[in-house]
């Protein structure tokens, strides 16, 4: 399954747990797509910080586009973060500003389905933990066949990172991320570990982007400051995976990526594989093939229309 490879500037609502990489995600798709609405969930830290941290984001990018704040807590197991990557606000490094948005409301489910609902050729592009979106097919499971498609960041076709097998995002709420892919979305993309680890920042990048001198080229590099020192600190690599933004790219710019059809499913029981996505390799399996799941990315390629879409901040 491939597109012709050109980009396209598609209706998206981005559903996001900033997150230093959340955080750039929106900034790409504040340029590359034309975005309904933010709505903000649980996840790398609790929903107030995730919807303040989306605030101080949409806010310093002039963004004009509502944030709706979502579920503070999965459908099921107890609320995790992940304050050794993001820090205790989700967005440690930059000096915190001022805000002075407000949330638009507390239902971004509400506001989800409405949206789908009222728009043709919506994507949603989930790069959090899956609760809200579970909670809205739940609801409306007409919007299922209404959106053009889901591109999530979440899972892997190979090893996790909260656990050997587990990726945070899915593993924070299995449950929500079962519901998701067993939902039948005609278009599922799967940006996982294994596919975001070959888009890594690097000491060029944050000096590529201090180089734009532009404010969000400025906020961009703080965040890479604090989230590459936090990763190096907690893993030997040299380069930190830029995870969210890959969700983004994978909509505008799907010539950059290589999709296989497979079969996924979620793990919700498992003792050492909960929230593991159990990616079918064996190309005669019985399932559904109901997710896209990416296995590389041309980083550099990537990287360059990071720098343009940054740069393109006033
Ligand atoms: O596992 C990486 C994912 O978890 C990213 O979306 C990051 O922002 C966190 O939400
Ligand atoms: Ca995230």
């Amino acid at each position: 399954w491939s597109w012709n490879g050109e980009a396209m500037t598609p209706k998206v609502i981005v559903d996001c747990d900033p997150g230093h990489d959340d955080a750039i995600a929106i900034m790409l798709a504040g340029r590359l797509t034309e975005v309904l609405g933010i709505t903000t969930v649980s996840g790398n830290a609790p929903l107030n910080l995730t919807t303040e941290n989306a605030l101080i984001v949409t806010e310093l990018l002039n963004l004009d586009v509502a944030v709706h704040a979502g579920a503070d807590r999965p459908l099921l197991v107890a609320p995790r973060h992940a304050a050794e990557a993001h820090g205790q606000t989700g967005l440690d490094g930059p000096v915190r500003p001022e805000i002075t948005l407000e949330v638009a409301s507390n239902d971004a489910v509400a506001f989800i389905i409405e949206t789908v609902r009222n728009n043709d050729d919506v994507w949603l592009v989930p790069i959090g933990p899956l609760t809200n979106i579970a909670l809205a097919v739940r609801q409306a499971p007409d919007i299922v066949d209404r959106v053009a498609g889901v591109s999530i960041m979440g899972g892997s076709a190979g090893a996790g990172n909260v656990t050997a097998t587990a990726e945070f995002n899915l593993w924070a709420d299995p449950h929500a991320a079962s519901i998701v892919f067993d939902a039948g979305f005609k278009k599922l993309l799967m940006a996982g570990l294994n596919l975001t680890h070959q888009f890594g920042i690097d000491e060029q990048l944050i000096s590529d982007l201090r180089a734009l001198r532009n404010r969000a080229g400025t906020f961009a590099a703080d965040l890479f400051d604090f989230y590459l020192a936090s990763y190096q600190k907690r893993t030997h690599g040299q380069r930190a995976p830029l995870h969210d933004p890959c969700a983004i790219l994978a909509v505008t710019h799907p010539g950059l990526f290589r999709f296989e059809s497979r079969n996924v499913r979620v793990e919700t029981e498992g003792t050492h594989t909960r929230g593991m996505t159990v990616v079918d390799e064996r190309g005669w399996g019985e399932g559904p093939l109901n997710c896209e799941v990416e296995y590389s990315i041309d980083r550099d390629q990537g990287m360059r229309i990071l720098l343009e879409t940054v740069s393109a901040y006033t």
